[in-house]
């Protein structure tokens, strides 16, 4: 095999979602900690140390008053080399995390055992659904008392709508948890609590057929409970079949706890394992083979003002196929000229380095004098194609946003629009009238603090924001549709975008179907197309 075949092979690019405090962070840890990117040197103060790293990142973008990131992290295990996308939850929400997703070829996402399925997970998995990705669940906090794991199983099969197949079990949660049933071997892996700074506790497999053994470390109510439960489990749950969980239709799923690193190295080792190397991906000029030797990148989120002193922006971008190398010059699609990228880095846990080459299924940051926008391609000169557009994400706030200074109209439009092509915010006007509404829709309610903050302080503009009650958006799908004779809601509002297509806002989701109903022919889309 080429030198260029065993990179991409060895690589596993995958974000980690889940609803925040689920654990996220916690286990992104333990998966650093593992590939020895940091090291929790035997003392609490190794644990605030290692969270520093992962989000050293964030909390510098934050001081600067516009985060809204998501990291990079790559390091090595075992052979495998891993890039992890980290999705933000909480405030930081935004179109950034969901476009994470498309740099991605499979998803880690992690539920707290006494929560089930929430909020944000929902909508991730959506997004991952839409790529029909791998699906790799990591059910956390064992060491709590958790839900019922049948109905924790049931509750994503119902919610999320994907099959569900154990990889292990949990033998019991909160304090009574010992450890994880391994279906595949047969046994019961029990872990001693872990010791501070040691990788993990101790383990031991014993075989389930030990029952003397098992009987007298788990108790034999713990033990008779195990064998009915696992009964039914073999009864009841569906076969596993790689290529179903490879297509995303099948979500192998493991337990344990990330805090106390019960079941996270059995669980990084199966999902390495399971989990693809970089994949083909689309272009128009058809498949693109991640082990060609032409390069080839799409950009997926650009950063404005990683450098406060400079107006500088970085782009990142998934490299799809064969290898970078900084002194090679490449060809951008979009802008039809050759070019050496500016500055490659990469970001190894907390540290940025310059790097020299990179790998398909690497992500890299460039600088970017302001060329790139969202789902550029980059290839060499001597092939030239464009990958698929990443989608145009459903924004779930809006707002009537004004110039409080009517002067400042140019410096208004300008900032909005630039701010708009780095996909940070969605631009819409009145559907019949001119330049002078502009309603804006975000998908996290902080990037409008994020657009206040940078018109004041890079366009020198203050605005003035008025909330609008929509909740819903719909792209129009069906080409021959007009738009004037649309029989809409009262709730309904029709808008364009800035590139002139007709959408639907919407405060209540039932007048949705209604609208629907009401226009025979016409096909409403959640997302938006480049
Ligand atoms: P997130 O990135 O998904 O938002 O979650 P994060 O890892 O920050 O974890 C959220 C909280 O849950 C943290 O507690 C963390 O310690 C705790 N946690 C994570 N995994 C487990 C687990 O397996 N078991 C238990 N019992 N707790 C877990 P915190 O009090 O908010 O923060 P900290 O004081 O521990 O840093």
């Amino acid at each position: 095999m080429s030198n260029l075949n065993q990179e991409v092979n060895r690589r596993r690019t995958f974000a980690i979602i889940s609803h925040p405090d689920a654990g996220k962070t916690t286990l992104t840890e333990k998966f650093l900690l593992y590939g020895g990117a940091i090291n929790l040197a035997g003392s609490v103060k190794g644990k605030a140390t290692a969270r520093h790293a992962v989000s050293d990142w964030m909390e510098i973008e934050k001081e600067r008053g516009i985060s809204v990131t998501s990291s990079v992290l790559q390091f090595e295990y075992d052979g495998y080399c891993i890039n992890i996308l980290d999705t933000p939850g909480h405030q930081d929400f935004s179109e950034d995390t969901y476009r994470t997703l498309m740099a991605a070829d499979s998803a880690v996402m992690v539920i707290d055992a006494s929560k089930g399925v929430e909020a944000q997970t929902r909508k991730l998995f959506k997004v991952c659904g839409m790529r029909g990705i791998p699906i790799f669940t990591f059910i956390n906090k064992l060491d709590r008392d958790a839900n019922d794991t049948f109905e924790l199983l049931d509750e994503i099969e119902k919610e999320l709508g994907i099959a569900t197949c154990p990889v292990n079990w949990p033998i019991g949660s909160g304090k009574a948890f010992k450890g994880v049933y391994d279906r595949a071997g047969r046994q019961v892996v029990l872990f001693s609590d872990t010791e501070k700074g040691t990788k993990e506790g101790v383990t031991e497999c014993i075989s389930l057929d030990n029952e003397e053994e098992l009987v007298k470390i788990i108790g034999e109510e713990a033990y008779q409970t195990l064998r009915d439960e696992i009964e039914l489990l073999d009864g009841a749950s569906v076969e596993f079949d790689l290529d179903e969980v490879r297509s995303g239709k099948l979500t192998p799923v493991f337990f344990g706890s990330a805090l106390t690193n019960f079941g996270v190295e059995i669980f990084l080792q199966e999902f390495l394992k399971m989990a693809t190397n970089p994949l083909p991906r689309k272009a128009d000029c058809g498949l693109i083979d991640p082990c060609e030797n032409d390069f080839s990148a799409f950009v997926f989120k650009i950063q404005a003002n990683m450098n406060k002193a400079h107006r500088d922006r970085i782009a990142f971008m998934r490299i799809c196929s064969g290898k970078f190398e900084a002194a090679k010059e490449v060809y951008h699609v979009q802008g039809g000229k050759s070019m050496r990228l500016s500055q490659p880095q990469q970001i190894m846990a907390s540290e940025r380095k310059i790097l020299d080459e990179a790998y398909a299924g690497d992500i890299i940051g460039v600088f970017d004098p302001g060329i790139f926008s969202i789902g550029d391609t980059l290839c060499t000169a001597s092939k030239k194609f464009a990958y698929e557009g990443i989608p145009t994400f459903a924004p779930e706030h809006f707002a009537r946003v004004r110039q409080v200074d009517t002067m400042k109209r140019k410096q208004f439009m300008k900032g909005i629009t630039q701010i708009a092509q780095e996909g940070a915010i969605q631009v819409f006007q009145e559907f019949n009238t001119g330049m002078e509404e502009i309603i804006v829709g975000v998908v996290g309610v902080l990037q409008f603090e994020v657009l206040k903050y940078r018109l004041e302080n890079e366009y020198n503009v203050d605005i003035r924001m008025e909330p609008l009650p929509y909740e819903h958006i719909r792209w129009i799908e069906s080409k021959d549709t007009d738009v004037a004779k649309i029989v809409g809601t009262s709730d309904m509002k029709k808008v364009k975008d800035m590139r002139g297509n007709p959408l639907l806002l919407f405060i209540n989701a039932w007048s949705v179907g209604m609208t629907q109903d009401r226009n025979p022919g016409l096909v409403l889309s959640e997302f938006g197309r480049e």
